[in-house]
């Protein structure tokens, strides 16, 4: 046998059983060693094989772990249903999901918040913001910020965005109550009552709820959960009817963890110059990436149309409640919304996240925690793989959740009472998106530990899930 020969063998033998399900997605390959055994062939024959798998997308190599079966291996069954496209209308966001908030569980399997050992980052995190505290002078608690937010704050947010391969002034950005507030300023600043926005289906709940305020209506556009908005999807729709706004998460969008393509992105802003979009970046997960951080499509906007929204929710804390904006040409109009809607931002706050950026500890932060919910993502998809019956799953390479897409028959609305009595806490498919669609699907999220506990929640759910 020739030693070429023997590379190509091993090759089909472990794509064979990758196609097979022996190794599911996320899951670790034999090592080298045991395969040069098990095979008797030598290391770089072994390498050579990995190699190839790897270039094929099929397998990732990750230092000091091994090889892995990679989520993007077309053996892989990713969620395929693809949204309808109907005509513009307005929103009314169920009630369903105020009950999920109250039951903190929005990322979640179990209600309450639950408690566990505080990470690192945030051990950091709350002795620069006590620093902070004890730095403020006497009379600070008698004034409030500038209305864009803290200088020092705005200076390590554009350094951190430069490394994004986009350049930004401190003066271009603002600071805001989250990203949900940015959203919300933007929309304000763009739209007026009746305006159509685009947005991805399925996309996120929270701009359908601040579309149903504002008395705009939605048209919603299939995105898929690889690639995120389809564009001739989105071309069809500008075709046919007039579109004042899109909101668009290039990086990680919920629900599935898609990430848009650079020419798609691309195809995204020649459309919108030729149709006068407003382009709303929700830029919340990119941080969150497990791989390298995506640049920014703003940092392709070279017609300044692009509004960037994002916050540190995701990727240190949601209850800092500290987001910011870019605004783009409607940037002057958000500085003065800003100072309606909120007057100003926490002082203190701000100063002890600067210092938290500016001494490294965001950057060890954000490694750990990468590190951290690609390990829980590996998990969650591999025990989703092995539930009953035709599940798709997506493949996020950054973001906090998957799209689980389950038999037609599966009601997800249903299900949720059912398991509320059972302790679970799920969240139905048919909430991101204003048109019924995505009752067999939902979003289960990998923000926490896959403790014994949560563990077990997801054991219940095939069953639940069944029942009629
Ligand atoms: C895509 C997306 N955008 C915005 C938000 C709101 O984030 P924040 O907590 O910063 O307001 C969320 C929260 O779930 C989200 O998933």
């Amino acid at each position: 046998m020739t030693r070429e020969y023997r590379y190509l063998q091993l090759e089909a033998w472990l794509l064979q059983g990758i196609k097979e399900g022996r190794w599911r997605p996320g899951e670790r390959l034999p090592s080298i060693r045991s395969l040069c055994r098990e095979h008797a062939v030598a290391k770089a024959t072994v390498q050579h094989a990995l190699q190839r798998l790897e270039a094929k997308g099929l397998v990732e190599a990750r230092p000091k772990a091994g090889h892995f079966v990679s989520l993007q291996a077309p053996a892989v069954q990713q969620p395929l249903s693809r949204a309808r496209i109907e005509a513009p209308r307005p929103v009314t966001v169920s009630d369903l999901l105020l009950d999920i908030m109250r039951r903190s569980a929005a990322f979640d399997l179990l209600p309450d918040g639950q408690a566990g050992d505080l990470p690192p980052g945030i051990v950091a995190l709350n002795r620069s913001i006590g620093r902070s505290l004890r730095r403020q002078r006497g009379d600070d608690y008698q004034y409030y910020d500038d209305p864009a937010g803290d200088s020092g704050l705005r200076q390590q947010l554009a350094l951190h965005l430069s490394r994004r391969g986009w350049r930004v002034g401190p003066d271009r950005l603002c600071i805001t109550s989250g990203c949900q507030h940015a959203l919300f300023l933007a929309l304000m600043a763009c739209c007026k009552p009746g305006d159509v926005v685009a947005v991805e289906s399925p996309g996120f709940y929270g701009v359908l709820q601040l579309i149903e305020q504002f008395d705009l209506q939605v048209v919603e556009v299939p995105a898929s959960s690889a690639t995120g908005m389809d564009i001739d999807a989105l071309e069809e729709v500008l075709r046919r009817w007039q579109v004042r706004a899109c909101v668009v998460s290039p990086a990680f969008a919920t629900p599935g963890g898609a990430l848009m393509p650079d020419s798609a992105k691309r195809r995204l802003l020649a459309l919108a110059d030729q149709h006068d979009l407003a382009v709303i970046e929700d830029d919340i997960y990119a941080d969150t990436a497990f791989g390298p951080v995506p640049d920014p499509l703003k940092a392709l906007d070279t017609d300044d149309r692009v509004i960037l929204c994002s916050s540190f929710s995701k990727c240190l804390s949601r209850d800092l409640r500290l987001g910011w904006i870019s605004g783009a040409r409607w940037h002057a109009r958000i500085l003065h919304l800003k100072l309606v809607t909120q007057l100003a931002s926490s002082r203190f706050l701000q100063q002890g996240v600067a210092e938290f950026m500016a001494d490294g500890s965001f950057t060890s932060h954000l490694r750990r925690l990468r590190n951290e919910l690609r390990e829980r993502r590996d998990q969650l998809v591999s025990l989703l793989h092995a539930w009953p019956g035709d599940v798709r799953v997506s493949a996020p390479q950054g973001g906090l959740a998957v799209w689980v897409e389950l038999p037609e028959a599966v009601d997800s609305l249903a299900v949720y009472p059912r398991a509320l009595q059972a302790g679970v806490v799920i969240t139905p498919g048919p909430l991101f998106s204003v048109s019924g669609q995505f009752k067999n699907c939902l979003r289960i999220s990998f923000a926490h530990p896959w403790d014994k506990a949560r563990a077990t929640a997801l054991k219940l759910l095939p069953e639940l899930l069944q029942q009629r």
